[in-house]
């Protein structure tokens, strides 16, 4: 069981703490807000990774998981810990926005790399929001990794086997975060 000390918290989500693991700096734990009751959020996101993302090529642009792990907050669940180039936590893309630290423009590219990366992974994402979004500065360039809000939210999970279908969704979500970051 690891303890998990509130100091070592990252951030806090609509439904979830993540915080880094006390013993390894390259990973982060989510525990639930209530995570006796309710373990909604992880326990999805553990079923989509273990059954849709096992054939995915690449990690270019999200977090590996790499599974449960008991804590005194509960069960959580245990992801690659995105940090910058000095192992600091990265901006959102919602934060880098609001605060001018980067322009639409400066993340035209970055936000196409992450765009067609989810288009030819069949990543489907049902809260696909700026918030979600994180940006790895390295050297000049950004690189975007979505940390939250993949999997399909559908009752009938049809998009899930059929290719035309994921990609209809994947680009109609995107075309509402580009609708919110145009506002930001
Ligand atoms: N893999 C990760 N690496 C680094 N920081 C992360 C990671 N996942 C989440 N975070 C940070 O923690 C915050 C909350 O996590 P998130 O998964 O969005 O929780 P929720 O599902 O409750 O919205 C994120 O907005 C982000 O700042
Ligand atoms: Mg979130």
């Amino acid at each position: 069981m690891i303890t998990i000390d509130k100091s070592l918290c990252i951030g806090k989500g609509s439904e979830r703490y993540c915080y880094r693991h006390p013993g390894d700096q390259d990973i982060c734990i989510k525990v639930a807000y209530k995570a006796a009751r309710n373990n909604k959020q992880n326990i999805k996101e553990y079923q989509y990774y273990r059954k849709r993302l096992k054939r995915v090529s690449s990690w270019a642009h999200i977090p590996r998981c790499h599974g449960w792990v008991a804590t005194d907050l509960g069960s959580g669940l245990a992801f690659d810990f995105i940090s910058d180039m000095h192992g600091q936590p990265c901006k959102s893309l919602h934060e880098a926005l609001a605060s001018g630290a980067l322009s639409l423009e400066q993340l035209a590219g970055p936000l196409e790399d992450l765009r067609s990366y989810l288009l030819k992974n069949r990543i489907i994402v049902c809260d696909l929001r700026s918030k979600n979004i994180l940006c790895r500065t390295e050297g000049h360039q950004v690189r975007l990794y979505l940390v939250d809000g993949l999997g399909n939210g559908d009752f009938l999970k049809i998009a899930d086997h059929v290719p035309a279908l994921a990609k209809a969704k994947i680009e109609r979500h995107w075309r509402r975060l580009m609708v919110e970051v145009e506002k930001l």
